[in-house]
């Protein structure tokens, strides 16, 4: 039965989930304090990027079944549901900030129906629910946490073929409720506590950052015997208990959940005793990863005074997200030592922390010393060599997503270093 739906905090999670919600034919209204999202958004436009998510939402403003209003207390007054999809930033102390969902939570409570149900799709601490319903102060409201797993760059397709859902809370009633608005899709519901359920989301981003920190030491090690990754990751993927998905190597994992959601959940353990070691060191293999590509790039130019090009700088292709990017930590190690970078990016029209940004790639290349391919963009897989051969200083490239071939770059006259393929 199509609910009536409330989304507070129309970011990347909330506008996905608000988008995908009227897809599924309920009537969702979405909220946000920034007022040019808001009027971008009822003008039929989307201020980030998202595969797919253009049509759905002028699909779901045509049928009417889909709004935008500033300021959450002007939406949840006749919901049945809202969601909570607010920022959950790292504080100072690693802990994760509670600051966003609390207060809105404090907005919202006395303006809520009886009954209503508050989701909280937020990667939150283990026990916030409980938080989030003091703060709401309502007996008569249900709190149900329903982690969000999208990734972004695939949001709508992974919002609308999600792998799982999980949804926890102590009312049954409730959970049934929201599972209920997920019933067109095929995959498994797993319900449970709210604690599992928050514990689930901080368990699974810092599993698949452990993953990649292994295949990225693994990546090192290979280089270093003459092994290649890819012969490596083709033979660990075909066990069965381990998989061959997310085995690839990289300049370093970043974007705006990994790296929070490893601290927050070593902050967690910490609280109670206990020494996540183990993530500890994906952590520091992390870190590890930008300073081995940076002197990737200083084994070839002395960096003091050198100009480099870095082609990418969002997080991941797909996304214009550059919050907390690999790129962005290579950048500042390559401009700690002396560097001047300059960047190109096909997703973005300015750059962070003042970055020289280029439209196109060759102006970014021109007179440069050394060239890092940063981010898995399609379009730099099918790079001209041969104009990039022209304009650049020196021929050195070092492709951080292993996107192109020894052979090529070699033939066009480039030094070419990867990660850990021989
Ligand atoms: N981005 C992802 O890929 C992803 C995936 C899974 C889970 N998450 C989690 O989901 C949560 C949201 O992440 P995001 O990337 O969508 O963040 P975001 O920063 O893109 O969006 C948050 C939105 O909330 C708005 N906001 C802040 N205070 C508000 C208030 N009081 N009322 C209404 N709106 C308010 C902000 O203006 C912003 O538009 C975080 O906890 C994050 O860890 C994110």
């Amino acid at each position: 039965m199509p609910s009536t739906i409330a989304i507070v905090g129309t970011g990347y999670v909330g506008l996905t989930t608000g988008v995908g919600l009227a897809h599924l034919g309920h009537t969702v209204i979405c909220a946000d304090v920034d007022a040019d999202k808001i009027n971008e958004l009822r003008a039929g436009r989307i201020p980030i990027r998202e595969a797919g998510l253009p049509e759905l939402l002028s699909d779901a403003l045509a049928d009417q079944r889909l709004s935008f209003v500033l300021g959450s207390e002007h939406a949840v007054a006749e919901a049945d549901i809202v969601f909570l999809c607010l920022p959950t930033p790292q504080a100072t102390n690693g802990e994760p900030e509670m600051g966003y969902v609390l207060a809105a939570a404090e907005t919202i409570g006395p303006l809520l129906r009886p009954g209503t149900i508050v989701v909280n799709k937020s990667t939150v601490p283990i026990g916030a629910s409980q938080m989030v319903a003091t703060a709401l102060g309502r007996a008569d409201v249900s709190v149900v946490s329903n982690p969000e797993f999208l990734r972004e760059g695939t949001a709508v397709s992974d919002f609308l073929n999600p792998q799982r859902i999980i949804v926890g809370g102590d009312d049954p009633i409730a959970n049934q409720r929201v599972a209920d608005l997920y019933q067109a899709f095929t995959c498994p519901v797993l319900m449970t506590d709210a604690a599992s359920a928050e514990a689930c989301k901080y368990a699974s981003n810092a599993f698949l950052a452990m993953k990649l920190s292994f295949v990225n030491t693994m990546a090192a090690i290979c280089e270093s015997y003459g092994a290649d990754i890819d012969a490596v990751t083709a033979g660990m993927g075909h066990d069965a208990r381990i998989g061959p998905d997310f085995l690839q190597p990289g300049p370093g994992w970043g974007g705006s959940c990994f790296p929070k959601d490893t601290q927050a959940l070593i902050s967690l353990a910490n609280q109670q005793g206990i020494d996540f070691a183990l993530l500890r060191a994906a952590v520091d293999a992390n870190q590890q990863q930008f300073d081995r590509v940076t002197d990737k790039v200083g084994s070839v130019v002395d960096l003091a005074g050198a100009t480099v090009a870095v082609l990418g700088l969002t997080f991941k292709a797909g996304t214009d997200d550059t919050r907390d990017s690999p790129a962005l930590e290579i950048v500042k190690r390559l401009t700690a030592r002396g560097a001047t970078v300059r960047a190109h990016d096909p997703a973005l029209t300015t750059a962070p922390n003042g970055i020289e940004l280029h439209d196109d790639v060759f102006a970014a290349a021109q007179g440069c010393d050394a060239v890092v391919i940063a981010t898995e963009w399609p379009e730099y897989a099918k790079l001209d060599l041969s104009r990039l051969a022209e304009v650049v200083n020196q021929r050195h490239l070092i492709d951080t997503r292993n996107l192109l071939a020894y052979s090529d770059a070699e033939q066009h006259g480039f030094t070419y270093q990867n990660i850990g393929r021989s």
